[in-house]
């Protein structure tokens, strides 16, 4: 008799699971241990940790803060949006937010600023040369570390990035929100408060302007035909791009 109820039980159970199996087909967004943040769901996991530290080692006060708030948003984007959560690798996303701004470590030469580069393939190669070198990233598919270098390289480049796959596409909205605040994507005014409370966005005008201008200086190159060259051309006295202008390349050479 015993034996029978347990299994009736077992067999009970096994519906159960199968059942629960069938329902629950989105095991990517449970895939990773998660902690709060500034009152967000967060991937924590050794690989995004160490991202975070590594991140605050190579960046400005104002660009850990830019950084942090731009997971964040992207971490709310994908909790207003379950088709996106379910297809987003979340701990990918992490990796590439927090990294996005490698390329802005201006006060170091230990190899991650290059002198002719964007700062965002500055930032794209450092982040896959990070994750290649973590005891954990070793485990890595390819796929996995393109999207953390196309995300970071094309950050930038929303009206190419917003096209990319999701992680990209995330990644770079998330940033955008830093800038243009919130009401986007579903992601409300109060969400976005509790994140600038805990990483106060008040020096990112300040910070940006300033890092956008040295790029300007001491890389102009690197910074011809791209968002950045109004910042040198107002504010760079000896800044000229033309002649290195895709406008000129086609005139002078067709
Ligand atoms: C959720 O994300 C998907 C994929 O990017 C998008 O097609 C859809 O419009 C989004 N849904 C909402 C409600 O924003
Ligand atoms: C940006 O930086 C330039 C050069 O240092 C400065 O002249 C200008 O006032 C700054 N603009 C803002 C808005 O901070
Ligand atoms: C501007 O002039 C300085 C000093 O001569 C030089 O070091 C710098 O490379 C120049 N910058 C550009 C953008 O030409």
């Amino acid at each position: 008799m015993f034996l029978l109820k347990q299994s009736i039980l077992l067999f009970l159970a096994s519906i159960c699971c199968l059942f629960s199996v069938t329902t629950n087909a989105s095991p990517v967004v449970d895939k990773y241990p998660r902690r709060t943040i500034a009152g967000v769901s967060v991937v924590d996991t050794p690989i995004v940790r160490s991202a975070q530290q590594y991140a605050r080692q190579h960046g400005a006060d104002f660009v850990y803060k830019h950084i942090m708030r731009s997971w964040l948003f992207g971490a709310l984007i994908l909790s207003h949006n379950s088709t996106l959560s379910q297809n987003v690798d979340a701990e990918v996303h992490a990796v590439a937010a927090i990294l996005h701004d490698l390329g802005w470590d201006t006060a170091h030469s230990d190899g991650i600023v290059s002198s002719d580069r964007r700062f965002e393939v500055d930032g794209a190669i450092a982040s896959r040369d990070f994750i290649r070198r973590h005891q954990h990233g070793k485990g890595w598919d390819e796929r996995r570390v393109q999207l953390v270098w196309d995300a970071i390289a094309l950050h930038t480049e929303r009206k190419i990035a917003y096209f990319k796959e999701d992680e990209v596409q995330v990644v770079s909205k998330g940033i955008g929100m830093d800038f243009s605040g919130p009401g986007q994507y579903g992601v409300t005014q109060a969400e976005f408060e509790k994140v600038t409370e805990e990483f106060p966005r008040g020096d990112l005008k300040k910070g940006v302007n300033e890092t956008i201008v040295w790029l300007c200086r001491t890389k102009a190159s690197s910074t011809y035909d791209t968002w950045m060259q109004p910042f040198g051309e107002q504010f760079v006295a000896n800044y000229s791009a033309v002649g290195n202008r895709a406008i000129d390349t086609i005139f002078s050479n067709l």
